[in-house]
This record gives C-alpha cells, structure tokens and sequence, in this order.
C-alpha cells in the first residue's frame, strides 16, 4: 500500500492565472499554466490529504480523488479560499493578477473616433497574504511562490516577510527557462528557521518532482 503521511490532514491548493474582466468579452490574464498546483495537489492527495483546489482558467482534467473548484477573478479565488477554511496546509500556487480593471465595462466596449478607452486598474486583493494574516483561521503551514526574473533569493526572503507566509518556492520564470507554460522547475526553498531563514536549491525537476518533493518536506515537518 502507498505509504499516506498526510493522512487526516486538509490541504488547500490555489493554481492556474486569473482573469479579470475588461469587458463582457475581454479580460486581462496571465502565461500561468497551473501545471505545478494541480501536481502539487494530486501530491497531496496521492499521500492521504483530503484536497481542495481552487485553480483560475486552465486547460487541464481535475486531479483525481481532489475537490477542485474553478473561478475567473482573484476577487472570486479569495472567495472560495475563504470558504475553505480552516485548513490544516495552504499552499499558493496561483498567478494571481496583481490589477483588475476598475471601470469594467457592461456592454462590449466599441471603437470610436475618440481614441483608445482608458483602462483604469486598481489593486487585487492579495489572497496568500490575506490568509496568512488572519488573525483567527490562519493554517499553521502556509507556502506561498516567488516567481522572479532576477534577484532571486533576495526578493524571495523580502516576499516571506512581506506576507506572512512560512515558506515560499521562489523560482526562476525568466523566458529563457522555459518554466512558464513548461514542464520543468528549478526551485529555492526558503523555510522561517525562528529569526534566520534557511535556503534549499534543488535541482531542476519537473513539475510532478518538485510536488513530490514539496509534499514530502511537508509529510516531514508534520510529523514533528
Ligand atoms: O507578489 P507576488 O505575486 O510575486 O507573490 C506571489 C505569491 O503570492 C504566490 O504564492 C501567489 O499565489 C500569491 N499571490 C496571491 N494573491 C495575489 C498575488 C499573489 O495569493 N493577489
């Protein structure tokens, strides 16, 4: 039998990009693929957890045994986060947007002779950072990712702090690495250690490796 050390133990999964809409029609997205939630998901439940994923538009089947729930917007992704709660692990997979359009408009925009609509944008909600300051239905584990193009390690600690989170997958997503959209992820795990921080680079893996990988530092700590 597969061995389960996560068994009895909730896990919630956020993936995929969000879309935020301009129009009925249009929306602003992202390259998020949300290959590595829902393989960290399927990790999880593959070690006994009971999962919920709450992925935005991607082209891919539910995990299977995983309760999967799709939405469009970060607002919506806060939502149905909230919703499933409490947990006993929250992990951050998304690409969240990082603005919505705030003047969304009702009817198809059209194109006129005054030029170009202006697109107004105003913040999304950070969703890792929201739950990982929640006062009362904070997850004890809550992982967050950096995805970055240059000063990897450093902007990763400055993002743990930020947030609140108590570990965090920074990854390279320079084009060159072919990480967005690919199978493959070279990954830096930063974990609190009390005040330091602690590094651990792994080796590129792909994404299936990395959740297998990430679901076993997980089952590790646990069963402290
Ligand atoms: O700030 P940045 O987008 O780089 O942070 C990445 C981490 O924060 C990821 O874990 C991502 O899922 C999460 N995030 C979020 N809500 C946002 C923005 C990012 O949950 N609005």
């Amino acid at each position: 039998a597969q061995p389960r050390p996560l068994a009895g133990k909730r896990v919630l999964v956020t993936a995929g990009p969000t879309h935020e809409p301009i129009d009925p029609v249009r929306y602003i997205a992202n390259r998020s693929s949300g290959k590595q939630g829902f393989a960290i998901a399927a990790a999880a439940q593959t070690a006994g957890a009971d999962v919920t994923l709450i992925s935005g538009p991607v082209d891919l089947d539910d995990p299977k045994g995983v309760t999967v729930r799709r939405v469009e917007s970060a607002r919506e992704m806060l939502h149905r986060v909230e919703a499933a709660l409490p947990v006993d692990i929250a992990i951050f997979a998304a690409a969240v947007a990082d603005w919505r359009v705030a003047n969304e408009g009702e009817q198809k925009l059209k194109k006129t002779s005054a030029g170009m609509p202006p697109l107004q944008l105003v913040e999304n909600p950070d969703i890792l950072a929201t739950i990982a300051k929640l006062a009362d239905k904070r997850p004890p584990l809550v992982i967050g990712f950096a995805a970055e193009t240059e000063h990897l390690i450093d902007n990763a600690k400055a993002k743990l702090a930020r947030k609140g989170c108590d570990w965090i997958l920074a990854n390279d997503v320079s084009p060159a690495t072919g990480v967005m959209g690919g199978d493959r992820n070279t990954i830096h795990l930063l974990t609190r250690e009390g005040a330091e921080i602690n590094v651990d680079s792994w080796p590129v893996m792909t994404k299936e490796q990395v959740a297998a990988a990430l679901v076993a530092r997980i089952a590790k700590t646990a069963e402290k």
